[in-house]
């Protein structure tokens, strides 16, 4: 994707890019874990609910906005509010690209713990066991090499524009990767302490499912997953030519990030179960013991059981989340680097650096002070500055779009198919529901 526009010329080319954004580390990593420390079922109950009332309108929102502007996201909501309130829009619009960097400054180290994973059987295939070994235990040197590597990864894709092969990679390998997870789950079902897993994953105890603090967490995955609230999927719209049916396009998205996240859960919770039965304790008070590391200890056990395979499995498989990280890494990158190029009139490659520089800092300052960072910038950035983002998204569509009505009553139009009231939806139900959920974070926190 060039800084020309329109670069998505089928329907087809925007919903493998924003597929490939929304599907990424937050799927496999972010959801099991959140799963299994909120209940399992009654987390994944409340996480359909939010997805479908919540979040997906939001990222109809969010496409719209950019869709119609045909600009970055700090210039398309400059735009949309250029008859109301246009200073409030460019604002959000700036607090958007600071969400995208937050993201960045967290999701590359995570990242990098996936490369080091990938790496580390192949070390062990060739007869490099303490490499193998070091490569699979997590350290801060670890985090200071690997960090900077997939960074300098995202930066070499990005600023040569070749989004088009990432595009065309994502296609090819996203069904490979949910092979796997077929593959890998129809394995640990048939291991011993698996069926206890399922049962928590899907059956539900509803007398957690009113817990506002499962509720915000569900809330604030379900926006994480699907890219919502940082700019990422506006941008993609703006790439997209005008006038799409974004209602149908936003449904296809919310529900093959769903999928492959349930998959992910399908996999993880029962996993996890199955290590306890092995002697392995995971659990501590009903929270997970490094929850933050979950799946870099509990997935390894798993393919170490399958012998010399597994080495294959592991290998390929943490190498298919690099790239599904890469892919969502490449959308929240263009939030900042597009606004930086259209905006500040600088070369896409200065923009591509100079982005990777401050994403560099953030990150490297993460990991100095991790135990007290690493939580808290997911936190703030998933529970409030998204859903914060979401709620202006909504007010704009809703409200502040003027310029004769006509933007607003299309976009409150567009949806009527499937949901006839869908205009009043959007306009009064979203933004109360969200401020009442929003009201909440702030009184927890
Ligand atoms: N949706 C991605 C995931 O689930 O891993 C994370 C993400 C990508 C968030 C891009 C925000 C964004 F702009």
């Amino acid at each position: 994707m060039s800084n020309t526009r329109d670069s998505f010329h089928s329907r087809i080319g925007f919903v493998l890019a924003a597929a490939g954004s929304a599907i990424g580390l937050g799927n496999i990593w972010g959801f099991p874990t959140q799963a299994a420390n909120n209940g399992g079922g009654a987390f994944l109950f409340v996480y359909l609910i939010v997805t479908l009332l919540l979040a997906l309108p939001a990222l109809y929102a969010e496409v719209y906005i950019g869709n119609q502007a045909q600009k970055n996201p700090v210039s398309a909501l400059e735009d949309a509010c250029s008859d109301t309130a246009p200073k409030l829009g460019k604002f959000a619009g700036l607090i958007g690209l600071c969400g995208a960097v937050m993201m960045l400054s967290f999701y590359t180290i995570v990242a990098g713990w996936m490369l080091a994973h990938a790496l580390s059987p192949l070390a062990e295939l060739i007869g490099y066991t303490d490499a193998a070994t070091w490569l699979a235990t997590s350290s801060t040197t670890r985090n200071l090499m690997f960090t900077p590597l997939f960074i300098l990864l995202g930066a070499a894709i990005i600023h040569q524009g070749v989004n088009a092969g990432i595009e065309k990679w994502s296609a090819r390998l996203m069904p490979i990767l949910l092979m796997m997870l077929v593959l890998l789950i129809s394995y640990i079902l048939q291991q011993p302490g698996a069926a206890q897993g399922l049962k928590v994953y899907l059956i539900p105890d509803f007398t957690q499912v009113t817990n506002p603090k499962l509720i915000i967490s569900a809330m604030g995955q379900a926006f994480f997953s699907l890219s919502i609230g940082v700019g990422g999927m506006m941008v993609y719209g703006s790439y997209m030519k005008k006038d799409r049916d974004i209602g149908k396009l936003a449904v296809s998205i919310t529900a093959l990030d769903t999928f492959i996240a349930f998959m992910a859960g399908l996999l993880i919770i029962p996993a996890l179960y199955v290590a306890q039965a092995a002697g392995q304790q995971v659990f501590q008070d009903g929270k997970l013991i490094g929850e933050a590391q979950l799946i870099f200890n509990i997935l390894p056990e798993l393919f170490n059981s399958m012998g010399t395979v597994g080495l294959l499995v592991a290998m390929s498989f943490f190498l298919l989340l690099s790239i599904a990280a890469l892919t969502s890494t490449i959308s929240s990158t263009e939030v900042p680097v597009s606004y930086l190029v259209e905006a500040k009139k600088l070369s896409r490659e200065k923009a591509t650096w100079l982005v990777s520089a401050v994403v560099l800092t953030a990150s490297m300052t993460i990991i100095a002070f991790f135990d007290s960072l690493f939580g808290l910038v997911i936190r703030l950035l998933t529970t409030m500055l998204q859903p914060l983002s979401c709620l202006f998204y909504f007010i704009v569509v809703g409200w502040l779009w003027r310029r004769g009505n006509k933007l607003r009553d299309s976009a409150l139009q567009q949806g009527r198919k499937w949901l006839p009231l869908w205009g009043n939806y959007i306009r009064y139900v979203c933004p109360l529901l969200l401020t009442v959920v929003f009201v909440n974070v702030a009184i927890l926190n």
